[in-house]
């Protein structure tokens, strides 16, 4: 397949990553310099990873599966997205994140080098939920699409599938994101987490990431009520996790909550993409495995 370069309004390189008007320089800049507290926790994943379905849980998981207090606010307002800048509602994730009472849960999809640096200076927990590229990629194909904070992209699946292959989308590579955090693995602040391992068994995710950030009074009975909270279903109908007010999104066209399910890559890939992905793939992750699950 052939190489090409679409360059699409307001896009921006920050040290050799694309990002679009949301995310811009300065407010990159200050990220680097954010005061982590020791107490954080990270939500960091490339988007379309499942990001605001490992918030909605982590943020219960702290806050005692209060689901009444969580359908009290909007999720990107209780877990902020720290390098995001709404200029027409005057929103900085920054602003918010600094305004939040410990513990705090904060999303951000950046690659490890660009993160605060007090991230590794801390014991601040780093949870990182990686999801296998190709559904990623379907997803990511749909909110281009839905969105209007990416140049009003009107492509192709075709052209997509070749801008996230080489990296010019919005964050940037996720190869390169990937094998960052990857390598943080060992890290004891860093639980790798999976998409399809939270599509499995949601309670036993729930566990894991409750022992680690240290939550010792999680009963089954939170579990519980934690996983029917943040089960597909009910986020798309929660106007608190669906996103539906976000005037940048046209949930005609993809809602974010669009399908949540595993191998909805089929529905796109024709063979030889799935072959061309592959290849693309093993040259550059090539010594490196990662236990994407692409079917369950
Ligand atoms: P699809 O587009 O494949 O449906 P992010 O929050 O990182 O933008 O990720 C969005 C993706 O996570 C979407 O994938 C969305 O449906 C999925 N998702 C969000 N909440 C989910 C849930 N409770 N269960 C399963 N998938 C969920």
């Amino acid at each position: 397949m052939e190489k090409c370069r679409h360059v699409l309004p307001g896009e921006h390189i920050y040290k050799g990553r694309l990002f679009f008007g949301y995310t811009p320089p300065e407010v990159l800049d200050a990220v680097l310099d954010f005061e982590v507290r020791d107490d954080d926790i990270f939500i960091v994943t490339y988007p379309k990873a499942g990001t605001t379905w490992l918030q909605e849980v982590a943020w219960l998981i702290v806050n005692d599966g209060n689901v009444g207090k969580a359908k009290g606010q909007q999720v990107y307002f209780r877990s902020p997205f720290l390098e995001f800048k709404d200029l027409v509602l005057n929103e900085v994730g920054l602003e918010i994140a600094e305004s939040l009472t410990s513990p705090r849960v904060i999303k951000t999809h950046l690659p490890v080098d660009l993160v605060p640096s007090r991230m590794f200076q801390t014991k601040c927990k780093k949870l990182v939920l990686f999801r296998n590229p190709k559904d990623l990629c379907v997803s990511y194909f749909h909110f281009y699409r839905s969105s209007s904070s990416f140049g009003n992209f009107q492509g192709s699946w075709s052209e997509f599938l070749e801008m996230f292959l080489n990296g010019h989308v919005d964050h940037g590579s996720w190869f390169d994101f990937t094998k960052g955090w990857w390598s943080k693995k060992d890290n004891s602040d860093v639980l790798i987490l999976f998409y399809e391992d939270m599509k499995k068994d949601l309670k036993s995710e729930i566990r894991k990431i409750s022992d680690f950030i240290g939550k010792s009074n999680v009963t089954e009975e939170m579990v519980a009520r934690i996983a029917d909270h943040c089960s597909f279903e009910n986020m798309r109908t929660n106007p608190m996790t669906n996103h539906h007010d976000v005037y940048s999104i046209d949930r005609e066209i993809s809602p974010l909550l669009r399908k949540g399910v595993v191998g909805d890559w089929k529905s796109l890939f024709t063979a030889e993409q799935a072959e061309y992905f592959d290849s693309v793939y093993s040259e550059k992750m090539e010594g490196i495995n990662v236990p994407f699950q692409y079917y369950i």
